[in-house]
């Protein structure tokens, strides 16, 4: 068997890094596969397993091999305060974006159109995670699985598909924009088929995605304000789409 760094070595140019303990955590709850995982302390590594993580403590017993502190530091960019990393097999979720055999979706897509910032990507994957929605899609040249992104999302990637796409490739539904022109998003009960589309950061929604919307939507906001932040506006819209669902299933 060959030994955890040389693996970690052959594996990086094409693997996902998770970075620190959360990631990890997250990506083996949702069944990523992890071939190698290292820490600079392996106790202190399994006593947060055993506070926090219960269902994984045992695969990360198996998993984690203890390294010296340069090491790590030599493995991930940004070294994580809980000295822990991975690597994971990136998966293919695109078949989840779609349509089955004629039977829509259950959950919508977020496509995030040309987004700039690699911690609004992160943060956006976890929110579709939290509210389980089918995907999130990314045009443009971010790449939604960079490590960063990773970090931001903390892991939790492997909890939906993750794709990045061009906009004449999106996934079938209805598809609405969110743009502080549109109409008031109050008004309208989000379909779980919706496709939801946010805009870039400093441009808002291309000309391409503008000209394939459905429907144009706003959220509310006070005269004299511009816009939200993106991943705020994602949160508010998931927010409604949930809320038009009906009473949650009792615990
Ligand atoms: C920071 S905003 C973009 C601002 C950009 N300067 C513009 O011209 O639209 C990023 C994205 O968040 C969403 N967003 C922000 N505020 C919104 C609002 N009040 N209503 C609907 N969408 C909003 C839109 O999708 C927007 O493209």
């Amino acid at each position: 068997m060959t030994d955890p760094l040389t693996r970690w070595r052959d594996l990086a140019g094409a693997a996902v890094l998770l970075d620190g303990f959360h990631a990890l955590k997250h990506a083996l709850r949702f069944g990523a596969e992890v071939p190698v995982a290292v820490t600079t302390d392996r106790r202190a590594a399994l006593a947060l397993a055993e506070e926090l993580a219960g269902d994984v403590r045992d695969v990360l017993d198996a998993l984690l091999t203890e390294v010296p502190g340069a090491v790590y530091a030599s493995l991930v960019p940004r070294p994580h305060p809980t000295g822990v990393a991975a690597l994971a097999v990136r998966p293919s979720r695109e078949a989840n974006l779609r349509a089955v055999g004629g039977t829509p979706r259950t959950a919508p897509v977020v496509v995030l159109d040309n987004p700039r910032n690699l911690g609004n990507a992160g943060a956006v994957i976890r929110l579709a995670a939290g509210f389980g929605v089918a995907g999130v899609v990314t045009t443009g040249t971010l790449d939604p699985w960079h490590p960063t992104v990773v970090r931001g999302g903390a892991g939790l990637h492997f909890a939906t598909a993750v794709e990045r796409l061009g906009v004449d490739e999106l996934p079938a539904g209805p598809l609405f924009a969110l743009d502080p022109e549109g109409e008031d998003i109050r008004g309208t009960k989000l379909p779980d088929d919706a496709v939801l589309a946010f805009g870039s950061e400093r441009t808002g929604l291309s000309p391409g995605l503008r000209a394939r919307a459905d429907h144009l939507l706003r959220l509310p906001m006070r005269p004299q304000v511009s816009s939200y932040n993106l991943a705020t506006s994602v949160a508010m819209t998931l927010y409604h789409w949930s809320a038009g669902q009906g009473a949650p299933p009792a615990r």
